[in-house]
């Protein structure tokens, strides 16, 4: 019997019974630009920059289940001048100083800033003044580069099964908390070891005795855009219309 498929950018991408749109769009190599999904933690749908248009709606391709010949835009300037202005919003909300940071090269969100060209922040820095926690022996955590997507509390809740971290506050003073009568990470069960403290996609879970390891031009970004796949595609249709 014939898969189910969506219409992705013209391209047919065939899906499973279940699977959203991002499911069936990184299964075909095809990038979504996207902050807080993560293949392994269930979707959650909070960063918003994976939005696309499915049959002329706006939605959130990592929520969204595919459907049989529904159409997707995915990669089209007004989509990927939406996300740039969600990126702009992400880096002024926090402290996004990369040339000091030791995520760069192998961060996220500096990763989409430079696939989606974006060339200032835009709107005005709120320069948050959140203390670090120094605590813990192998682990640091600088809040001020938290972008909320909840793939540490997701993973510690989820896989680790410890509960370590978790959202407070609400609209602009929301922020991660660590759970411990005193709030340090210190005074919790968290481990190198565990998942939680490998998933951020940006620059606050930082291994201690670590920073800066990777050598400029190796790092992952250097060694291939995130979104490659993009181009892949883009390729694909190329060849495809010669042929
Ligand atoms: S610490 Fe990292 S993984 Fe956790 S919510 Fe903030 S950005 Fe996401
Ligand atoms: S990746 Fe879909 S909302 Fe964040």
């Amino acid at each position: 019997m014939k898969m189910p498929s969506i219409l992705l950018d013209g391209l047919p991408v065939p899906f499973e019974d279940g699977q959203t749109i991002m499911d069936a769009a990184m299964a075909a190599e095809v990038f979504i630009p996207h902050l807080c999904h993560h293949p392994g933690f269930k979707p959650q749908g909070s960063c918003k920059l994976c939005t696309v248009k499915a049959n002329g709606r706006y939605v959130s391709s990592c929520t969204m289940p595919a459907k049989d010949g529904m159409e997707v835009e995915n990669n089209s300037p007004d989509l990927n001048d939406k996300r740039r202005t969600m990126l702009q919003m992400l880096f002024v909300e926090g402290n996004h100083f990369c040339p000091s940071c030791e995520q760069s090269g192998n961060c996220m969100l500096q990763a989409l800033a430079y696939e989606l060209e974006m060339l200032s922040p835009h709107f005005n820095q709120f320069y948050p003044n959140r203390p670090l926690d120094a605590s813990h022996p192998d682990l640091l955590l600088d809040f001020n580069r938290c972008i909320l997507c909840e793939l540490c509390v997701r993973a510690s809740r989820d896989v680790d099964g410890k509960n370590v971290f978790a959202l407070s506050g609400r609209g602009l003073t929301k922020h991660l908390i660590v759970n411990a009568e005193s709030g340090r990470l210190a005074d919790t069960d968290f481990s190198l070891a565990d998942q939680a403290a490998h998933v951020c996609p940006v620059g606050v879970i930082i291994e201690k005795r670590k920073g800066f390891a990777i050598p400029i031009g190796k790092r992952r970004y250097d060694v291939e855009p995130i979104g490659m796949q993009v181009e892949r595609l883009g390729n694909r249709t190329a060849t495809e219309e010669e042929a």
